[in-house]
């Protein structure tokens, strides 16, 4: 049965990144100019659904008189959760209908478009969705808004911290974000000249990266050495590194440290290594032109797809097109993890770079 469409919601889910407002950009002017659509931007995703909080977002409301913000500010305008939240289902999904809704766009990581494809099988929502984190990790899209800015903001601490290695002979390490999947610290490694690259996927042991970074050294004649490790690889003694915070809630942080410490200890001292955390200046700042392209992209294809009534959708990054791709394979297939075989690999490989495996 189609549904004729005159008001449609926009949420993001899910942790920030740069990009997500030049996509909420994007869908208001491609909704209300092109469509004729009404759009109601929904706070702080699924809470905004529970709570009943929203506004109306207008091409004229976002533009700020020709400054233009939404296009180069990072983070989100409507807000964003990345927890439970603690509110029945029916009441999130009434949500929708209390607002008035045709359709919804959600834009969101792979956590995030499971659980609002969930609300919408069970509550016949028409969902579209729309991928974004610095994790890259949604399955079935070359890219999700914020990788590229995540990637180019972490090779910059790359190059900042060669300079400190270079000058002090040292181990430089930079702990990068990505939950269970390398891609970011993989690219990162790869852009920043690392001489060693540690990813969830690939095992690698304390050893082989001693005699790598010993080749390294004999190459040099002293030795500055830059890792790149993912949050999510495993210590020299296996597991990942977790904090704990006060609520008993665990997240990855601190492997960085621990490779560290490993390799100070395994060389008795002779190895000086540091570890930086880049924690969420990864999320942060202005969007790299290329996400700002892309969410641009994602959000007037998405409005089209609501506009031809195409739902349980998600907007997709194929080499150079754009397309649909069905919602509920994304989900069934879950967290998208680098490939053993994937090019990037075997090109760090061939250029000396150690990545376990
Ligand atoms: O999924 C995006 C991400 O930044 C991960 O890379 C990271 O592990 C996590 O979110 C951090 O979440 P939080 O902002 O809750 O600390």
């Amino acid at each position: 049965m189609s549904t004729e469409i005159k008001r449609i919601g926009v949420l993001t889910s899910g942790g920030d990144c740069p990009g997500l407002n030049a996509a909420i950009r994007a869908i208001t002017r491609r909704a209300v100019n092109g469509h004729g659509f009404e759009v109601i931007g929904i706070e702080d995703s699924v809470a905004g659904l529970a709570n009943r909080e929203f506004r109306t977002l207008t091409p004229s409301s976002i533009d700020q008189g020709g400054f233009d913000p939404l296009l180069v500010t990072g983070g989100t305008i409507l807000g964003s959760i990345n927890k439970p939240i603690d509110a029945l289902a029916e009441v999130i999904e009434a949500g929708y209908q209390d607002m008035g809704l045709d359709a919804m766009i959600a834009i969101g990581g792979d956590g995030s478009l499971a659980i609002l494809q969930g609300h919408a099988q069970h509550a016949g929502w028409n969902l579209v969705g729309v991928p974004k984190t610095i994790d890259n990790d949604v399955a079935l899209t070359d890219r999700s808004i914020g990788f590229d800015t995540a990637v180019a903001t972490a090779t910059l601490a790359c190059a900042h911290l060669r300079t400190t290695g270079v000058s002090h002979n040292r181990v430089m390490i930079l702990e990068t974000m990505g939950r269970g999947a390398g891609h970011l610290a993989l690219h990162v490694g790869i852009a920043g000249g690392a001489n060693a690259i540690l990813i969830p996927e690939l095992d690698w042991n304390l050893d082989d990266l001693l005699a790598s970074l010993e080749r390294t050294r004999e190459e040099r004649g002293e030795l500055f050495a830059l890792l790149v490790v993912a949050e999510g690889a495993s210590a020299p003694d296996g597991g990942t590194v977790e904090v704990v915070d006060t609520k008993g809630r665990r997240r990855l942080a601190g492997i960085g440290h621990v490779v560290a410490r490993a390799i100070e200890s395994a060389t008795g001292g002779e190895l000086t290594a540091r570890a930086t955390v880049l924690g969420h200046i990864q999320r942060g700042g202005r969007p790299s032109p290329n996400d700002t392209i892309l969410a641009t992209q994602y959000g007037t294809v998405a409005v089209d797809l609501v506009a031809q009534g195409l739902f349980d959708q998600m907007v997709s990054l194929r080499g150079t097109s754009i397309d649909a791709v069905p919602l509920d394979e994304v989900v069934a297939l879950g967290s998208a993890l680098v490939h053993p075989d994937d090019p990037l690999v075997h090109a760090g490989r061939s250029m000396g770079v150690y990545t376990g495996g």
